[in-house]
């Protein structure tokens, strides 16, 4: 797997709010809302784990989380988090290695995408559709460069990854299509919001019901 987040794992956030303020937390408090309770819940690429402290102020309990991510730094400062009564298993692995042993009511995608180039997009989508339950909440929050979007985004977004491809040796040079892959996957959008005037969107899809041969 190429990638690495060890470097930064101890000053990522406050990178992410000295560049994008309350964004970022913005954009995935805004997701979490929708996770019903009980849910077996899956996380892929977590960073530092604030978010288990943010579904732990929605859900204080009753939730079974599993917490995909390759940064040992990362998962190392994850695990001193405040889950409350929810119970988090952490894998120490890319999406692309990892093997959870469940089904999931829920996946969460925070800021994954933009790590890869297209085809492994594709593959780590396929690998997470397939942990997915038939109508199951897939929370995805990341980048978007929109016809619409203003110069300084195109700007930033070059720079940011100029920084992640020197730092943590990611693959991606640009974003890639994931509208199309929930499309082709026959994902319906049910809630979205953009943050950053723009430049950050949250949505919210619902896997189809699975299609039974008769
Ligand atoms: C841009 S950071 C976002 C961190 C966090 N979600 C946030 O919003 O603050 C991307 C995270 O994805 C993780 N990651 C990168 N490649 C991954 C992969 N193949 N499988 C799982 N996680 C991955 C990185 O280690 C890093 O923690």
């Amino acid at each position: 797997m190429k990638g690495n987040y060890n470097s930064i794992a101890p000053f990522y956030d406050f990178l992410s709010k000295a560049v994008f303020g309350t964004a970022i937390v913005n954009a995935q408090q805004f997701l979490i809302q929708t996770i019903p309770p009980k849910s077996i819940v899956l996380i892929v690429g977590g960073g530092t784990g604030w978010i288990l402290e943010e579904i732990c102020k929605v859900h204080a309990e009753g939730l079974q989380i599993v917490y995909v991510e390759p940064s040992e730094k990362m998962v190392a400062i994850s695990k001193k988090r405040n889950a409350g009564g929810n119970k988090v298993s952490f894998i120490n692995e890319a999406i692309q290695d990892a093997a959870p042993n469940n089904k999931f009511d829920v996946v969460i995608t925070p800021f994954l995408f933009d790590n890869f180039l297209p085809p492994t997009a594709q593959w780590v989508f396929e690998k997470i559709d397939r942990l997915l339950v038939p109508e199951g909440s897939w929370l995805f929050a990341d980048f978007q460069l929109v016809r619409k979007s203003a110069w300084w985004q195109f700007i930033m977004l070059k720079i940011m990854y100029l920084f992640f491809r020197i730092v943590c040796r990611i693959e991606a040079n640009h974003l890639p299509d994931t509208d199309v892959l929930f499309d082709q996957h026959e994902y319906k959008l049910i809630r979205s919001q953009t943050f950053f005037k723009n430049f950050i969107c949250s949505f919210t899809y619902r896997k189809s019901k699975a299609i039974y041969a008769t």
